[in-house]
This record gives C-alpha cells, sequence and structure tokens, in this order.
C-alpha cells in the first residue's frame, strides 16, 4: 500500500512521521510531482497536478473539516473523499463561540476598556433571554456548539438542511424554515460548509432580519458573509458587532476595513485547529479499516459530492 502525503502551508515532517509510524510496512511518501500513484492521500489544498496524477486512488483524506477547496478541484472519480469528523476541532470551536457570545453579551469590553482607564464601573445586567443564539449548521461542529451554548441558558436555535432534535435547541429547517430562525435570533453563528447554496449566505437581507442589536460570530468560510453589507449594517446600527474569525481573503488584507471597525473582532482562522496527533490517529484508522475490506461507507466523515459536503 502506498500513502501520499500532498499538503500545502503545512510542515509534512511530523506528519509523514506519524503515518510512518502507523503503517511501519507501508510506503510513506511526500508527493511531488511525477511520483507513482498512490493508493491513499492525505490532503490540504493539493495542487490539480497531484490529482490528475492518482488513477489508482481509494480515498482522499482531506485534513481539514471543509472541503469546500477540494470540491473546486477535478478529483479523481474513483477516490472517495473523506474529511476530518472532529478530531478535537469540536470542542476548540464550543470554546471560542462560548467566548464571543459571552464576551459580548456581558459587555466585557466595556469592562476592559473602563478599567484600563483607572474606571471602576457597573452596567446593567442583560437579560439572557434577550440574547437568543441561532447556530447555522447542526453537524459535527455546530451541534456541539449549540449544547455548549444551551448549557449557559441561552435561548439556542439551530439550522440545518435536513429536520434534527436537540435537547435545548430549538431546531429549524431548510428554506422553509430560515426566515423564522433568523427572525428569533440575535447572535448568529455561522457553522455551514461552504457549497453554492451556502455562499453569500449572511448578506443586507437575511442580516436585516435578526433581532435588533444583531451579533455575528462567524467561524464557517470567510465568502459565506457579505462584507459590505455586515459594515453597513453595523454603521447604520441595526447590528452591534461581529467576530470574525474567517475572510474571503486570507491572510485578511492589510487595507480590508473589518481590521480597525470598532464593533469587529477579527481573529487569524484559528478558532478550531487542526490537532495533528488526533488527525493522523482518525486518518491512519479510517486507512486501515479500508484496507482491510472495510465499505467506505461505514466510515464517518465521508463526502457527498452532490451535496458538497
Ligand atoms: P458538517 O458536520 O458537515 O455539518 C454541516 C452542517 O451544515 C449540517 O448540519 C448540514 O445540514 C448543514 N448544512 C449544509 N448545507 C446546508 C444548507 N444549504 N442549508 C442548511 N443547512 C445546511 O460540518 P462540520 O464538521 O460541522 O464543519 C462545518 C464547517 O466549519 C466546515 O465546513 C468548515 O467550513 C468550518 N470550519 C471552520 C474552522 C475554523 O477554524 N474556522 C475549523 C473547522 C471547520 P444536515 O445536517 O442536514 O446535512
Ligand atoms: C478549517 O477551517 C477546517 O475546515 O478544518
Amino acid at each position: 500500500m502506498k500513502i501520499s502525503f500532498c499538503c500545502t502551508d503545512t510542515k509534512a515532517e511530523p506528519w509523514l512521521a506519524g503515518l510512518r509510524a502507523a503503517f511501519p510496512a507501508d510506503h510513506v511518501e511526500q508527493w511531488a510531482p511525477g511520483a507513482a500513484p498512490a493508493d491513499y492521500a492525505v490532503v490540504w489544498a493539493p495542487p490539480q497536478q497531484f490529482l490528475d496524477e492518482q488513477p489508482q486512488l481509494k480515498a482522499l483524506f482531506n485534513i481539514g473539516a471543509g472541503v469546500d477547496a477540494l470540491m473546486k478541484l477535478r478529483l479523481p472519480p474513483q477516490a472517495a473523499v473523506v474529511r476530518l469528523d472532529d478530531a478535537g476541532m469540536s470542542v476548540q470551536m464550543a470554546e471560542y463561540v462560548c467566548h464571543a457570545v459571552i464576551r459580548h453579551f456581558r459587555e466585557f469590553d466595556g469592562y476592559e476598556a473602563d478599567v484600563k482607564q483607572g474606571t471602576w464601573s457597573y452596567r446593567k445586567p442583560r437579560l439572557r433571554q434577550d440574547f437568543p443564539v441561532g447556530v447555522m449548521g447542526l453537524g459535527v461542529l455546530g451541534e456541539r456548539v449549540a449544547r455548549a451554548l444551551a448549557q449557559f441558558d441561552y435561548p439556542v436555535l439551530g439550522w440545518s438542511r435536513s429536520a434534527k432534535t436537540i435537547a435545548g435547541v430549538q431546531c429549524f429547517s431548510g428554506q422553509a424554515g430560515l426566515d423564522d430562525f433568523l427572525s428569533s435570533t440575535r447572535v448568529l453563528v455561522c457553522l455551514l460548509p461552504l457549497t453554492p447554496d451556502t455562499q453569500d449566505i449572511m448578506n443586507r437581507q437575511t442580516l436585516s432580519r435578526l433581532r435588533p442589536g444583531g451579533y455575528v460570530v462567524n467561524v464557517a468560510r470567510g465568502t459565506h458573509l457579505v462584507d459590505e453589507d455586515l459594515i453597513a449594517l453595523l454603521d447604520s446600527g441595526h447590528l452591534a458587532g461581529a467576530t470574525l474569525d474567517v475572510f474571503r481573503t486570507e491572510p485578511l488584507p492589510a487595507a480590508h476595513p473589518f481590521w480597525k471597525h470598532p464593533l469587529i473582532t477579527v481573529t487569524p482562522h484559528t478558532s478550531a485547529r487542526t490537532l495533528r496527533e488526533e488527525s493522523i490517529a482518525q486518518i491512519a484508522g479510517k486507512i486501515a479499516a479500508l484496507h482491510a475490506g472495510q465499505p467506505i461507507a461505514s466510515l464517518a466523515g465521508v463526502v457527498d459530492p452532490k451535496k458538497g459536503y
């Protein structure tokens, strides 16, 4: 069996060492143009040439949860695409989103600014029921985030493609449920995959549906959000702020208005990082299962090419 590693912007050596430790009798190598084809591949944003040189590939393992970059490429038709299934990301995402929501709700930014001025001040406590949090995307990450927010007694809503039942979360689904979901939400969290259906989903029309004083937390992909529409709604006062981890262009260009907007908090695509050891263990387990003859459908995280996630 041959495993090829082809990940841009990733230090290859520790991944190769981890995969070699999992498969000591097999051939694990970093891809170079013209290399012999592999049976399995571990990838992140691979070049098209890599994919074009893989006639016998059985599965491509993406070292992230989102496969949007991969789905834009011409994939070997016989190869399944498998994304990371949690692998330590959901707890990070729950931490990040709860932190952003709590920081906004409890006005910790305001307290921090007051304390820096040497001011001992009190703000009137806000009512939790006035801050319903709506999570778009109730998959591996979104469901964990919604459950974590519910632990803090926020009213929590969720929206997904198929109907769901999650304790403590009021669930909406499909286009038919979107309007009611948005109009009942004040803090909107995006955890959707990026697909043709979800691109630009946070725009002037949808964000205007949020309750007044709305807040946006985007931890999915930059292209879910129409930047100018967010800024216009912040400047008009309909929205109170945003925490953004992902951007249309990354790194966020130096001249982009998000950097300096007083109501926007920017983080550098770090809400849920790929954890190398956990990811290698997950991918190695799946390669071993496939190699032993298990059907691909028995694995978690197999991407449906028709849905694009
Ligand atoms: P997932 O398990 O595939 O969940 C996707 C969720 O979105 C599902 O609930 C799905 O509905 C819903 N959905 C998809 N298309 C929809 C549509 N058109 N309308 C309504 N709902 C729709 O994905 P995940 O593992 O939770 O990851 C979600 C995304 O987070 C990734 O794709 C990635 O872009 C992003 N991410 C970001 C970071 C970061 O550091 N910022 C890290 C990891 C992941 P169904 O349940 O009905 O299918
Ligand atoms: C990160 O953004 C991922 O998709 O894993």
